[in-house]
């Protein structure tokens, strides 16, 4: 069964975006698609960016965890909320925090606002940040609009029909990608 990691970006005070998190963990879990863990970076708090792990002559026990998670998830989902039309800080200083751990590596991104776009603009910009450092980068999408409205803080959503509808569709896009990277790495060793 593969691993899925969940990376929960928000370390704002009050934050809504982690019941989507939380969903998806949930869901995942239930569905037996994976094995599944939340990466919450409100829980590392990780400081401003200040070089890469690789390069870190001291690197802090909550580095080094982040990038083995980061190296044994099959694939990972990332929830991001949207501020001022970017991804928050906490999420770029994470990526940027690993290098080769990100190669190849399927990722699936999960925007979310309290408007009603779902945080879609955010899409680019991080789809770009992540192509950067060659992760591999699912096309599939799953905004989430009104959080506050769609999922409660357990991250049940309020419509689960259709949720779960769209959670399966952006859920089997990643483990397609995750499965073809299992074949691939297999033909090449
Ligand atoms: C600094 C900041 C900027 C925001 N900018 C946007 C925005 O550009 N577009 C939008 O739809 N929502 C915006 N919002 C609303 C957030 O999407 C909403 O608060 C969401 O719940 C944020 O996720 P969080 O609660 O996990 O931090 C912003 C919120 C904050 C705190």
């Amino acid at each position: 069964m593969p691993h899925l990691a969940i990376i929960s970006s928000s370390v704002r005070t009050g934050r809504n975006s982690n019941r989507v998190a939380t969903f998806f963990r949930n869901y995942i879990l239930e569905k037996k698609y994976a094995t599944v863990e939340i990466i919450d970076l409100n829980e590392y708090r990780f400081p401003i960016f200040d070089e890469r792990l690789k390069y870190q002559k001291q690197p802090t026990p909550q580095m080094l965890q982040f990038a083995d998670k980061v190296i044994h998830a099959d694939g990972i989902i990332i929830v991001t909320p949207e501020y001022n039309g970017g991804y928050p800080a906490s999420i770029k200083n994470a990526i940027d925090l690993l290098y080769d751990e990100w190669h190849r590596k399927p990722i699936a991104i999960s925007t979310v606002s309290d408007g009603a776009w779902g945080g879609n603009q955010v899409i680019t910009s991080l789809q770009f940040s992540l192509w950067k450092i060659r992760a591999w980068t699912v096309t599939a999408m799953f905004p989430v609009p009104k959080v506050e409205q769609t999922f409660d803080e357990n991250g049940v959503p309020a419509d689960p029909a259709g949720v779960h509808k769209r959670a399966d569709v952006f859920i089997r896009e990643l483990l397609w990608c995750v499965e073809a990277r299992k074949l691939m790495n297999e033909k090449e060793t």
